[in-house]
């Protein structure tokens, strides 16, 4: 990676200031401690640097979650070891009288190693011996606090309680706060969640006109849902969040859709695969899913669910030991995407009619339906890129006609027919390399061309 990229630059910058400030209000704590000359008599009067205008993720993170002075100290403190260590130096004096490290530093390491601050140190610079403020920074680790909801920083527990725990950014967070890039957490069994991200823009979508403005409708509640309820002091009349499914056969788009509306809207859209979830982290689910919902909220991701059918399943009747763990994570996940105040959007396959009482959960039931020859047109005209692979007998007005296939599909025959042409040694396909394509996409689905 090059290290000139701008937004990594920009970043440094922001952080550079960050860290001059960190630095004098850990001195300013040290001296007033000591009852040292001190330019200051409280390290609050050290005013942080203003970061309102300032680009880069790490000035976003600390506008985005609000974080004051404190908050900001000991996010900083917890990135010195990364950023630059030496300022956690003055830590390692001596006390002349114990001949230990000062007990009131607190910290991991220190001699040999790389001293790792801990909430003690946290408390010794800002608090001092001020019981009051002591407890209060305590409670910036509390459950609900956006440190931990948001996962900013997290408390690596110490050999000793509370004050002794380490100060730990996460991996992801760090990462983003460092490089200037967007916090993008790693799927995996805490986070069982992928980024969807899309090529396309939102006018690639193809969608006949009901569709459309029904699409529309859900841009304008996402982009003004909060607004709206605040504003107009609905807030505590109304749910908050925004709940919507997704229903049709495969291949329709659902999927292009969630990841392009939160494109549109300038969020990041987070997949759920729910055939995985339920089945495999059996048991831990809640507390992951818990997370993930918690994240999402303060980052103001969009959810999606895809593959959504196991929520519909009939709930009840269960058999072996795992339908009942299923069922229970079932329930658990309707409560939890009710009670969920962003954006949720489910999408399943199901084409019947949906339970009524599941229907009323949603702010809008969609229906994409498979599309009609017009429309097929277009998919076919946009997979085709500008036309340049073409042969001159390829007919897509033909084919869009007589074929009634999803936009799914489209993708997948030109991916067989431009093969054949490849295997021919051809640079451009001809109409019987799609029809060989066609009749693979139609045999897989169990229909004849
Ligand atoms: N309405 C559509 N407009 C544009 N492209 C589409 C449309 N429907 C499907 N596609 C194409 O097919 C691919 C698969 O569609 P997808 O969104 O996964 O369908 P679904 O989620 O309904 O099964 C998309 O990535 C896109 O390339
Ligand atoms: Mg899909």
């Amino acid at each position: 990676m090059r290290d000139t990229h701008p937004p990594l630059q920009d970043n440094a910058a922001v952080l550079e200031a960050e860290l001059a400030w960190a630095a004098s209000v850990i001195d300013a704590g040290i001296r007033l401690y000591f009852e040292q000359a001190c330019a200051v008599d409280s390290v609050y009067a050290l005013t942080p640097p203003p970061l309102a205008t300032a680009p880069g993720s790490y000035a976003e993170t600390v506008h985005a979650h609000g974080l004051g002075f404190a908050e900001r100290f000991v996010l900083m403190l917890a990135m010195l070891g990364h950023l630059r260590p030496q300022l956690l130096d003055p830590f390692l004096i001596k006390n002349v009288n114990t001949e230990r490290s000062f007990t009131e530093f607190g910290g991991v390491g220190g001699a040999h190693g790389v001293f790792q601050p801990t909430l003690e140190t946290a408390a010794f610079v800002l608090a001092g011996e001020r019981l009051a403020e002591r407890l209060q920074l305590a409670r910036l680790f509390e459950p609900d606090h956006r440190f931990s909801r948001a996962r900013l920083l997290e408390l690596e527990p110490g050999s000793g309680g509370l004050f002794t725990s380490i100060l730990r950014v996460p991996p992801a967070r760090l990462h983003a706060l460092t490089t200037g890039a967007p916090y993008a957490p790693v799927f995996g069994a805490e986070f069982p969640a992928r980024r969807l991200e899309s090529a396309l823009s939102w006018d690639d979508l193809v969608t006949p006109p009901s569709l459309a403005e029904a699409l529309e409708e859900v841009h304008a509640w996402i982009e003004q849902g909060a607004t709206l309820t605040e504003a107009w002091g609905l807030g505590k009349h109304l749910r908050p969040g925004l709940r919507i499914l997704f229903y049709g056969p495969p291949g329709t788009g659902k999927t292009l859709t969630a990841c392009l509306l939160g494109k549109r809207s300038g969020r990041a859209v987070y997949r759920i695969d729910l055939s995985q979830v339920v089945s495999k982290y059996i048991g831990e689910t809640e507390k992951n899913l818990g997370r993930l919902f918690a994240q999402a909220e303060h980052e103001d991701w969009i959810l999606f669910f895809d593959e959504a059918d196991a929520l519909f399943g009939k709930r009840g009747a269960t058999q072996s030991a795992n339908d009942r763990y299923a069922n229970q994570e079932v329930a658990y996940l309707l409560q939890r995407i009710e009670d969920f105040p962003g954006i949720a959007i489910l999408a399943t396959n199901l084409k019947s009619n949906l339970d009524e009482a599941f229907a009323r959960r949603f702010q809008a039931a969609i229906y994409f339906a498979a599309p009609e020859a017009e429309e097929r047109l277009r998919l076919w005209r946009q997979a085709c890129g500008d036309g340049s692979r073409l042969g001159p007998d390829v007919d897509l007005v033909q084919l869009a006609d007589k074929y009634e296939i999803s936009g799914g599909m489209v993708g997948n025959i030109l991916r067989h027919a431009l093969q054949a042409a490849l295997r021919r040694g051809d640079q451009s396909l001809c109409q019987a390399d799609l029809r060989l394509g066609l009749e693979r996409e139609l045999r897989k689905e169990g229909r004849l061309i």
